[in-house]
C-alpha cells in the first residue's frame, strides 16, 4: 500500500506542477529559481537561490523542467522576469528549499518502500531490522512532506490569495486586530501541544500493555475463541 502510494503521490505532483505551469507560472518560476524571461527550464537536484543575482547554485538536469511540463527539452518557460517584480513571490530561495525538499521526502519514500516490496517478495522483509528501524522513524517524513509542500504551496502564490486577483495586503480583514491573531495562534499551539502529548501518552500506554488476551475480549466471535484454544493461536 505504501509502495503504491508514494508511486501515486509522484503523479499526482506531477500533476499538480502542470496545472500551475498553466494557471500560477510565477509560482512554477520560483519553485526552480528560474529567473529568465524565456529561458528552457532546468530541473534543480538540490541548490540555493541567490536572490540578488538572480541565478541558483546547484545541481540540475538541463531542460528537464521543460520536458515535464511541455513534454520538450528545449521549450522555454516563462522565468520571474516575464513578471512585474510586485507580481513575485519575494522568498524564492524559500520556496526553492520547501518545494525541493518535498520532492526528496517523496522521492526517498518511493525508494524505501519499492526496496521493502523487493524483501517482501524475497520472503525476507522482517529480516531486515534496519529497514524495519528506518520505517519507524520514516513515519514523520510524509508528515513533514505535507507542511513542506503547504508552505510551497502559500508562499509560492505570493503576493496572491487569489491569483492574479486578489492580493495577500487587500484580503486582510480590517475588523481582526494583531492582538486577536496572536491570541488565537497562541491558543490554538497549546490546545495542539497538548493534544500532541497526550497522543504520546496514550500511544505509549497502548504499547506497554500490549495486544490483548483473546479471554478479556467479550465481544470476539465464539469460533475464533474455539480457534484459540486449539492451540492454533498466534497468541
Ligand atoms: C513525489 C514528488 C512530489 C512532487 C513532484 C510534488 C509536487 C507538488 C507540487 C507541484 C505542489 C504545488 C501545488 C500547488 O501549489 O497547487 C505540491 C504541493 C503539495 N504537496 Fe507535493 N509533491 C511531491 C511529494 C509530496 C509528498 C510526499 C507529500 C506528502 C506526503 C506532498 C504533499 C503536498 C502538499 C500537502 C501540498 C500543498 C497542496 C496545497 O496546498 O494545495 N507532496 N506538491
Amino acid at each position: 500500500m505504501a509502495a503504491l502510494a508514494a508511486v501515486a503521490q509522484l503523479f499526482s505532483g506531477h500533476s499538480s506542477a502542470r496545472m500551475i505551469a498553466a494557471y500560477q507560472p510565477t509560482k512554477l518560476a520560483a519553485f526552480e529559481g528560474h529567473y529568465d524571461s524565456l529561458a528552457i527550464g532546468d530541473l534543480y537536484l538540490f541548490g540555493y537561490v541567490d536572490q540578488q543575482k538572480e541565478q541558483v547554485h546547484g545541481v540540475s538536469i538541463p531542460g528537464m523542467l521543460s520536458f515535464l511540463t511541455h513534454d520538450d527539452f528545449k521549450k522555454p518557460i516563462p522565468g520571474l522576469h516575464t513578471f512585474p517584480k510586485a507580481d513575485r513571490p519575494k522568498t524564492v530561495n524559500f520556496v526553492f528549499q520547501t518545494y525541493h525538499l518535498m520532492v526528496a521526502i517523496g522521492m526517498a519514500l518511493i525508494g524505501l518502500t519499492l526496496l521493502a516490496l523487493f524483501f517482501w517478495w524475497r520472503g525476507k522483509l522482517f529480516e531486515q531490522r534496519w529497514l524495519m528501524r528506518i520505517f519507524t522513524v520514516a513515519v514523520l517524513l510524509p508528515q513533514m512532506a505535507n507542511q513542506l509542500g503547504w508552505y510551497s504551496s502559500e508562499v509560492g502564490r505570493q503576493p496572491w490569495v487569489v491569483y492574479g486577483m486578489l492580493r495577500t495586503s487587500d484580503a486582510l480583514s480590517r475588523s481582526v486586530t494583531a492582538g486577536q491573531v496572536w491570541f488565537s495562534l497562541i491558543l490554538f499551539t497549546l490546545v495542539y501541544a497538548l493534544l500532541f502529548v497526550l497522543f504520546l501518552y496514550l500511544l505509549n500506554k497502548k504499547i506497554k500493555h500490549g495486544p490483548e488476551d483473546l479471554e478479556e475480549t467479550e465481544d470476539i466471535p465464539e469460533y475464533s475463541k474455539r480457534y484459540a484454544e486449539s492451540g492454533n493461536s498466534p497468541n
